[in-house]
């Protein structure tokens, strides 16, 4: 009773409470925070992870560009409907390489941090060409003038560059191949120096084999348009970490 009487004094001058208010925040806000100051990285340091390819980023571009974020998000969040439905939660390192991350909170569609291989590279043209002719209920709109253009990256050197500036660890060979590297993907015929080139840099970064994936995406191999490249990303997504491997640290053993 006693603790409700100090309480009515508190209620009763909006000054003191006020500042009983800020003591109380303070504390939990340091309690949060404090911990976090003392950790080099707070971002677990994961195998797999590596900075998009030349055609991924590109395709990354477009994506940001259509603003599929406006109804898509990419984050697993850590509760059970969630894994069940997507697959495992996710993780910080899995988007250290995003600039600017897609978390997004609007899910008009569903997640789509791990929809690389849920479906061909089939479906996810004809999906992106025409919702609704495989998801009669969808209320996504149609992508397909992106088959039609041409992919334009002239300035890819430029903007591995950018990237790099502000901390994704492009390295000099990757920014000087990037154009060889982005053809070489998308057109299996390409020329092998540059295929090879392209999976030794990527799978010495991410430090496991199998992340790279060369195919013509849109079913046109004559042309490299807007498609291959947004359908290169959309089937990289989610694929970086082996979560058949991985397991999570302890966030007490990582100090
Ligand atoms: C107006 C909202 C809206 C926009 C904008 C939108 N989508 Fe969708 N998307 C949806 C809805 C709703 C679904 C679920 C129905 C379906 O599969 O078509 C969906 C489904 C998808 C799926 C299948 C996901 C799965 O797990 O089944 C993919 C992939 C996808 N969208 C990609 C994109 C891309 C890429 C863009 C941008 C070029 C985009 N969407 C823009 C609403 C949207």
């Amino acid at each position: 009773m006693g603790l409700m009487k100090n309480h009515g004094v508190l209620e009763r001058h909006s000054l003191l409470l006020t500042v009983a208010i800020l003591v109380v925040v303070s504390i939990g806000g340091i309690i949060q925070m404090a911990p976090l100051m003392y950790m080099d990285n707070t971002i677990e340091k994961v195998d797999g992870m590596r900075p998009y390819t030349p055609l991924e980023l590109a395709g990354r571009d477009i994506y940001i560009r259509e603003g599929c974020y406006v109804c898509h998000s990419q984050m697993v969040r850590p509760l059970r409907d969630e894994v069940e439905r997507y697959g495992h939660y996710s993780l910080a390192a899995e988007s250290m390489y995003d600039h600017p991350f897609q978390w997004g909170s609007k899910r008009t569609g569903p997640d789509l941090a791990r929809v690389g291989g849920k479906y061909s590279a089939e479906w996810q043209v004809d999906h992106l060409k025409d919702p609704r002719a495989l998801v009669p209920e969808s209320v996504m709109p149609p992508y397909a003038f992106l088959a039609d253009k041409e992919l334009k990256f002239d300035d890819i050197e430029d903007r591995l560059k950018v990237e790099r500036f502000v901390g994704v660890p492009y390295t000099d060979e990757m920014i000087a191949g990037a154009k060889a590297h982005l053809v070489a993907q998308v057109d299996p015929e390409a020329d092998f120096d540059a295929q090879d080139e392209l999976i030794a840099l990527y799978e010495a970064a991410a430090g496991r084999e199998g992340t790279v994936e060369m195919r013509d995406y849109d079913g046109d191999p004559t042309r490299i348009t807007e498609m291959d490249a947004l359908v290169a990303y959309l089937q990289m997504t989610g694929t970086l970490v082996d979560f058949s491997t991985y397991q999570a640290d302890d966030i007490q053993n990582r100090r």
